[in-house]
């Protein structure tokens, strides 16, 4: 029995080439189909294009939205994030204004462990409530997927502590959330000179204890110069795919680190960052099926704006996802859609790769490729209605209020017409 119609929308971006016609930029079609509407059954999407008007499928109420104007796109999936945190460290941004570095800041006792610090100290509860209001927005900028690093607790408590705040994120509010273990994001600081005796507890405390309670999909590992080396990352995400966890890395951050070609090596989904990876590391990425996840936040958040060389990695047919980075060390935004402006401006992506980016290829990143990520029968009804009128519109906004209605599995999460006052209300993009 059909519960939702999305009707007369002027673009359904399906992100799904195979099954809609390709229309766009060589090669990396989106799958437009240029007006139509989507028909949902139990949360899942029954078919795409021409549904007719009000189809007669059922008995029960069925919930129509008019999209007369708009583009819809696939729920957005945020594929990269350190979305439960404590505290925030604007003072580290002034600082980099003024010409220290991410690396400088961290040698000096900021950085990853100023943020440890902070998550010590707050209680499980406190987590949860800090991130609740940062998933709120994510939704509101179209996000139904997110991916959620541990990484800020570095001792078998604290990082269980964030794990568990992380599963009760997940349980309170309608974005979908993945965990990760980033039990190795730094070497905390009673460890900074016994780092095989942090690796050690890693490999035999955290990971079984992390697994033993079924707390996180994802291992990764931040392997990169002064951090974790590519011998180190390799051993924890080996030992993380021992305990049935799929593992992820961040990947050549700063330097040339080897980590583009461990990430190849030990069969990660995803590997982020990529600003100094090899051409044979990222060769062998594209051999191995690992997606790049490029976040171009990062650049913008370090005010030393360098950005990964998307095009290269496209030239390779890498898929590329883009994701938020969401922490409040190096890239301070929830919203994918000022990601994808600044990947299209400054990575030179084209509006049709970002959407992918957010969408299709995020999906792949974490494993998610079969339920969301694309619109096509049988999908999950994870859907984002654009005040738009044409999806280049999303990137060329940069922190446009366009975000008419957020579908989460069917239902409507968020539905920006019941937050306007009545008068103000306009279809006009150019409200936002
Ligand atoms: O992906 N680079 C390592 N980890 C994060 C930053 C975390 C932080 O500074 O708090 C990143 O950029
Ligand atoms: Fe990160």
């Amino acid at each position: 029995m059909a519960d939702l119609l999305i009707k007369n929308a002027g673009q359904i971006v399906t992100c799904d080439p195979l099954l809609f016609d390709s229309s766009d930029d060589g090669g990396r079609s989106i799958g437009l189909v240029d007006g139509g509407g989507i028909l949902v059954s139990d949360g899942r999407i029954q078919a795409v294009g021409d549904v007719g008007d009000r189809p007669s499928l059922g008995t029960g109420a069925l919930e129509v939205l008019d999209a007369s104007g708009m583009v819809v796109l696939p729920g957005l999936v945020d594929c990269h994030t350190h979305t439960v945190f404590a505290g925030t460290r604007e003072k580290e941004y002034e600082m980099r204004i003024s010409g220290a570095s991410y690396m400088e800041i961290a040698e000096q006792g900021g950085g990853i462990n100023s943020t440890v610090a902070q998550v010590r100290r707050a209680s499980e509860e406190e987590l949860v409530n800090t991130a609740l209001p940062r998933l709120r927005s994510m939704l509101r900028s179209g996000t139904t997927t997110v991916e959620v690093k541990s990484g800020y607790g570095l001792d078998l408590d604290n990082e269980i502590k964030m794990l568990r705040a992380i599963a009760k994120v997940g349980e309170a509010q309608p974005i979908d959330v993945i965990p990760t273990f980033l039990g190795a994001h730094e070497f905390p600081p009673e460890y900074r000179d016994a780092r095989d005796r942090y690796v050690a507890l890693v490999l035999d405390e955290m990971i079984p204890a992390v697994c033993e309670e079924g707390l996180a999909e994802f291992c990764d590992v931040f392997c990169e110069q002064g951090v974790y080396t590519a011998e180190q990352a390799r051993s924890i995400l080996e030992r993380g795919k021992d305990h049935g966890l799929k593992p992820m890395i961040h990947a050549d951050e700063f330097a040339e680190s080897g980590a583009a070609e461990i990430a190849a090596e030990v069969g990660a989904v995803c590997a982020g960052h990529l600003g100094f990876a090899s051409e044979d590391g990222l060769t062998a990425m594209k051999r191995a099926g690992t997606v790049a996840v490029l976040l171009p936040g990062v650049g913008f958040g370090l005010a030393k704006p360098r950005f990964a060389d998307a095009g290269r990695m496209l030239d390779l047919g890498l898929d590329v996802a883009l994701a938020t980075d969401f922490n409040p060390g190096s890239s301070m935004v929830n919203s994918l859609l000022i990601i994808s402006s600044l990947a299209c401006s400054f990575m030179k992506m084209t509006p049709s790769e970002a959407v992918l980016g957010m969408t299709r290829h995020a999906a792949r990143a974490v494993g998610r490729e079969d339920s969301v990520g694309s619109l096509s029968p049988g999908k999950n009804a994870d859907l984002v209605v654009f005040r738009v009128p044409d999806f280049r519109y999303i990137p060329y906004h940069l922190g446009g209020d366009i975000v008419e209605a957020v579908i989460k599995g069917g239902k409507v999460v968020f539905n920006s017409a019941q937050e306007r006052p009545r008068k103000s209300r306009t279809s006009s993009p150019e409200a936002g």
